[in-house]
């Protein structure tokens, strides 16, 4: 399975990548987690960024606009390069414009693969707000959670080393950088729908329902395919 998340910030892309990951056994490549890996200091296997180039991603991201495609794509090549990749993959907030789309384009025809699909979640910017306000995230095993529709069970709490008992707010989820990371995918990241249906690989799940439902309507989708 080679799939594109496609949606909003806080439509839940990470929140189903992360499910889909286990159940097909292929990796979650996502841009956000890789760009706050370097915040955090760790380096990308087989590439090397400079620290002015990690301050600039990371002020990029702190006011909710769009990191270099050149440094983007750059991290995208090297990751579907690496071995686990090899029977499939999710990508999770990439591409996030028409340049990132067809650099992704070319990379696949390089490695001879084709996309299964593209799996967009369409959720209205007043429950994203909402949500993102809710979202939280335990520092200690990573794992994203939310104060209103989504907190850890007891196997999250048994995984974790801390038993995500520290749950924080993310830099970018503050109301003013939202809004700016909502503008963002309006004027910007929303061009790839026309570009995916053109390819036929778009496929739309209302994701404002709950957790559960929107859960049950991508599996639908994607026995589909
Ligand atoms: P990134 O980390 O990708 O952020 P994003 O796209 O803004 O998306 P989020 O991670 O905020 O939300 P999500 O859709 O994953 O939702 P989640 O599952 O957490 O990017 C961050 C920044 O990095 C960008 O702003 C940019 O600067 C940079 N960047 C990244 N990729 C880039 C690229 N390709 N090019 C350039 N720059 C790039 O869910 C949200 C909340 O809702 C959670 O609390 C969850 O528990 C809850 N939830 C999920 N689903 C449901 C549901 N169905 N019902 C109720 N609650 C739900
Ligand atoms: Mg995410």
């Amino acid at each position: 399975m080679r799939l594109v998340m496609l949606g909003a910030p806080g439509s839940g892309k990470g929140t189903q990548a992360e499910r889909l990951s286990k159940k097909y056994n292929i990796p979650q490549i996502s841009t956000g987690d890789i760009f706050r890996a370097l915040k955090r200091g760790e380096q990308l296997p087989g590439m090397t960024l400079s620290k002015e180039t990690i301050d600039e991603i990371s002020s990029i991201m702190n006011s909710g606009n769009l990191v270099s495609d050149d440094i983007t794509i750059k991290v995208i090549e090297n990751r579907i390069a690496m071995s686990d990749c090899q029977n499939g993959f999710i990508l999770d907030g990439f591409p996030r414009n028409i340049p990132q789309g067809e650099a992704l384009d070319r990379l696949l025809e390089k490695h001879n693969i084709k996309l299964d699909a593209v799996l967009e979640l369409d959720v209205p910017d007043e429950a994203i707000v909402e949500r993102l306000s809710g979202r939280r995230y335990c520092k200690a095993c990573g794992k994203t959670y939310n104060l209103e529709s989504n907190m850890p069970t007891e196997e999250d709490r048994a995984n974790c080393p801390e038993h995500c008992e520290n749950l924080i707010l993310r830099d970018d989820d503050k109301p003013e950088v939202v809004k700016q990371r909502l503008a963002t995918y309006h004027d910007v990241t929303e061009h790839l729908k026309p570009y995916y249906k053109n390819q036929d690989k778009l496929i739309t799940v209302i994701g404002r329902k709950n957790l559960e439902n929107t859960i049950k309507d991508v599996d639908e989708a994607l026995a589909k395919l």
